[in-house]
C-alpha cells in the first residue's frame, strides 16, 4: 500500500483472540480512521485483495467490512473506479471530541435550572447497598428469602400465557397485583382502597418522583422531616421542591416548627411507621395534626411506609392513610424491603381525587416495572407466601434486633444502641467528645460499613451517631460487628 490511505490501513492491529470478530473489528477501525479523520473524503481506500494481504485476513472478510460501511455511507464505490470515502463527510463531518479525562476545553452540557439548583441539597451517597453485613441499612434478610416457593411460580409463568407476561402491560400495573396489595393493605394496615386507586411503579422512590411531577411547581415548598429519607428528598428536590427540614421528635413529625417555617407548603413528607432514620412511630396525637395542617394548607401528605410490616412492637398505630378522611394522604409502599430491592417494585394509593391524573400520567408515558415480576408476586401474595414470610420475618428481624442491643451492652456510653419497635435499622447515638468520621473509618477499614446520621439530614442536627442496619446480618455477624466498633481506637477513647 503506497499512498497515505495505504500507511494508515497497514497501522490497523487485529487481535485473534478477541470475543469480536475480525471482521467487525476491520469495520470498526476503518469506521474509527474515517471519522477521526485519518481517512479524509475522497480518499481512495486499496482494492479489498490488498487489503486482505496487508491486514493478513481473508478477502471475504475484508468484503463484509467494506460492504457495511458501503451501507451506512460511509465509503462509496464507483464501478471500476475502486472505492472513496465519502464526500459527504467533507461538509457534515461532526465536531471532534477527544474523551479524555484530562481535556478541559469541552463545555459541560448545560444542566435545567431545576437540577442545578436541587444538587445543591442531595443527600451524598443515597445510593443503596446490594452486599449484607453486620450494620448495613436498607437490605432486608435476603438469607431467609423463600427462594424454592419463588422459583417454582416465575417457571410457571414461563410456561403459561406468553402475552400476558411478554406483552407490553396495563399501565398502572398487573391488575391481579394491584387487588392482591388492596387485600394485604386492608388485612395489615387497616387501609380501605379500591384497586383502581393503586398504581405500581419501580419502587419507592419512582412513586415520589411521579407525585412531585403531578403536584409540585418549581419552589413549591416541601415539608421533610429532619432528619428524613434520603432518596425521597432527592426524588422531590428533582421535581423543583424547596424543600422545609421539620424537626422531629419521639412522636414524629413535629407540626409546630412546620407551620412556624412553612405554612403555606404543598406536600409534606412523613415516615409515621418508622421514621426514618430514628425509628419513632408517629403518635395518634401528632397524626391528626399533620392531617390538620394539610387540610389548612390544602396540600397532600405523602406517608412512606417503607417497612412498616415488620412491627414488632406492642400497639401497633394504622395507617395515616387508614384515618384520612378528607382524602389528604398519598400511600407509598415498597416490596424493596418485603421482598428484596432488586425486584424494583413499589406502589402509590392515591386518593380517589388524584385518580384522573395518575390515570393520564401513567397512561400517557410512564413506564413500570416487567409484568412477569408483578405476576409473580402477585401469585406469591394470592398463594399466601406473603404473609407467612412477613410473619417470620418478623419474627426474624425482632431477634436479630434483640441480639444487637444485647450484644451492643459493651459499647454503653461510647455509642449507644436505641431502643425501636420495628423494621431492621436503628439509631445509635456516639457520645459527643467521640469523632463521627474517625469511628466510619475506622470501622471501614476493618470492612464495617456505618451510615451516619448526617447523611439523612438537610439541616444539621445535634445528635452525632449512625442508622444501625441488622437485617441482613446473621446473629453472629452482628455479634462480630459489635466486637469490631469496641476495639476502634476512637471508640475505645470512651470505653476504658
Ligand atoms: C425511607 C425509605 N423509603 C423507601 C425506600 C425504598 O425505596 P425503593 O422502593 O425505591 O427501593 C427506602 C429504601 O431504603 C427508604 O429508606
Amino acid at each position: 500500500m503506497k499512498n497515505a490511505a495505504g500507511a494508515l490501513l497497514s497501522s490497523i492491529q487485529l487481535d485473534r483472540n478477541s470475543r469480536v470478530s475480525v471482521s467487525v473489528q476491520l469495520y470498526q477501525a476503518l469506521r474509527e480512521l474515517i471519522l477521526s479523520g485519518g481517512l479524509r473524503a475522497g480518499d481512495r481506500i486499496p482494492a479489498t485483495r490488498t487489503l486482505a494481504k496487508e491486514t493478513g485476513v481473508s478477502r471475504t472478510t475484508v468484503i463484509d467490512a467494506v460492504d457495511r460501511l458501503v451501507a451506512e455511507g460511509m465509503l462509496v464505490s464507483k464501478v471500476g473506479a475502486g472505492t472513496y470515502v465519502s464526500d459527504t463527510l467533507e461538509s457534515q463531518r461532526p465536531p471532534q471530541i477527544v474523551n479524555d479525562t484530562e481535556t478541559t476545553n469541552v463545555p459541560k452540557p448545560r444542566l435545567s435550572y431545576t437540577i442545578s439548583h436541587a444538587q445543591e441539597s442531595f443527600a451524598p451517597r443515597a445510593w443503596l447497598p446490594h452486599k449484607a453485613g453486620s450494620f448495613v441499612t436498607a437490605l432486608p434478610a435476603l438469607d431467609a428469602f423463600p427462594v424454592a416457593h419463588w422459583s417454582r411460580i416465575s417457571a410457571r409463568h414461563m410456561r403459561g400465557e406468553r402475552g400476558l407476561v411478554m406483552g407490553y402491560g396495563e399501565p398502572k400495573g398487573f391488575a391481579p397485583l394491584r387487588r392482591a396489595i388492596a387485600m394485604h393493605l386492608k388485612a395489615l394496615k387497616g387501609i380501605t382502597c379500591d384497586p383502581e386507586q393503586i398504581y405500581i411503579t419501580t419502587g419507592a422512590q419512582q412513586a415520589f418522583s411521579l407525585i412531585g411531577r403531578l403536584f409540585l411547581n418549581p419552589g413549591d415548598r416541601v415539608w421533610m422531616e429532619n432528619p428524613g429519607a434520603s432518596g425521597a428528598r432527592n426524588a422531590l428536590l428533582s421535581e423543583g421542591a424547596e424543600l422545609v427540614p421539620v424537626d422531629v421528635d419521639a412522636e414524629g413529625i413535629v407540626v409546630e416548627d412546620g407551620l412556624k417555617k412553612a405554612p403555606h407548603f404543598r406536600l409534606a413528607f412523613v415516615t409515621p411507621s418508622h421514621q426514618q432514620p430514628l425509628g419513632h412511630v408517629m403518635s395518634l396525637a401528632r397524626r391528626f395534626a399533620l392531617l390538620q395542617a394539610v387540610e389548612d394548607a390544602q396540600g397532600f401528605v405523602v406517608e412512606d411506609d417503607y417497612d412498616g410490616e415488620f412491627y414488632f412492637g406492642n400497639s401497633p398505630q394504622p395507617a395515616l392513610r387508614s384515618i384520612d378522611t378528607g382524602e389528604r394522604v398519598i400511600f407509598v409502599g415498597t416490596f424493596s424491603k418485603s421482598l428484596f430491592p432488586s425486584l424494583r417494585l413499589g406502589f402509590t394509593v392515591v386518593p380517589h381525587r388524584m385518580i384522573e391524573a395518575f390515570d393520564r400520567l401513567f397512561a400517557s408515558w410512564v413506564s413500570g416495572p416487567p409484568t412477569m415480576t408483578q405476576a409473580i408476586v402477585a401469585d406469591f401474595m394470592d398463594e399466601g407466601h406473603f404473609a407467612t414470610h412477613i410473619r417470620m420475618m418478623r419474627r426474624l428481624y425482632k431477634a436479630r434486633f434483640d441480639t444487637l442491643m444485647e450484644a451492643s451492652e459493651v459499647l454503653k456510653g461510647a455509642i449507644d444502641v436505641q431502643p425501636t419497635s420495628g423494621g431492621f435499622h436503628t439509631p445509635a447515638f456516639l457520645a459527643s467528645e467521640l469523632d463521627e468520621a474517625k469511628v466510619i473509618a475506622q470501622a471501614a477499614e476493618r470492612d464495617v460499613t456505618l451510615a451516619p446520621l448526617s447523611r439523612y439530614c438537610l439541616a444539621p442536627i445535634e445528635q452525632k451517631g449512625f442508622a444501625l442496619g441488622f437485617g441482613s446480618a446473621t446473629p453472629e455477624e452482628i455479634r462480630k460487628g459489635v466486637d469490631v466498633l469496641r476495639d476502634l481506637p476512637e471508640v475505645r477513647k470512651k470505653l476504658v
